[in-house]
């Protein structure tokens, strides 16, 4: 019984470290971001970029792999997309895709 209470105390403290470790990771990730969805992810309009904020990681991610398999941003009619696809693309991998959009969804919607 104290083994597995032990065990459960230990993987819990290994998992917490790790998401913790993503979300560092995902920070110094976004920050390439912040030229256009802005330092907290609240969009800029005149750059045609939207707030990501809050916005669940899941869908984060979707978007970001539609962008790199060229799901999206690839069309020449897209102009926002073409604009978004390079950045996708300079992610490397889907650890990063993964850690970026785990640090966005931390980040709190601005509801103005
Ligand atoms: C050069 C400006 C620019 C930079 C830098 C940029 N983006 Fe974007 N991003 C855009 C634009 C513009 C759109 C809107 C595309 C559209 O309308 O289809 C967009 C869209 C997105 C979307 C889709 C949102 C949705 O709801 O569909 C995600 C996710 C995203 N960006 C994440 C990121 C991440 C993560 C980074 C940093 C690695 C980043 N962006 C860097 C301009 C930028």
């Amino acid at each position: 019984m104290k083994k597995t209470i032990l065990m459960i105390a230990i993987s819990c403290t290994i998992s917490t470290g790790v998401l913790a470790n993503s979300l560092v990771k995902g920070e110094a990730l976004y920050q390439r971001c912040t030229s256009c969805h802005g330092d907290k992810a609240q969009g800029n309009e005149a750059l045609n970029a939207p707030s990501l904020a809050g916005q669940k990681t899941w869908y984060v991610e979707r978007q970001l792999k539609n962008f790199i398999d060229g799901i999206r941003g690839a069309n020449p009619k897209d102009t926002y997309g073409l604009m978004m696809r390079p950045m996708a693309l300079g992610l490397s991998g889907e650890t990063d895709v993964a850690d970026v959009a785990a640090y966005i969804s931390t980040l709190v919607p601005n509801t103005k």
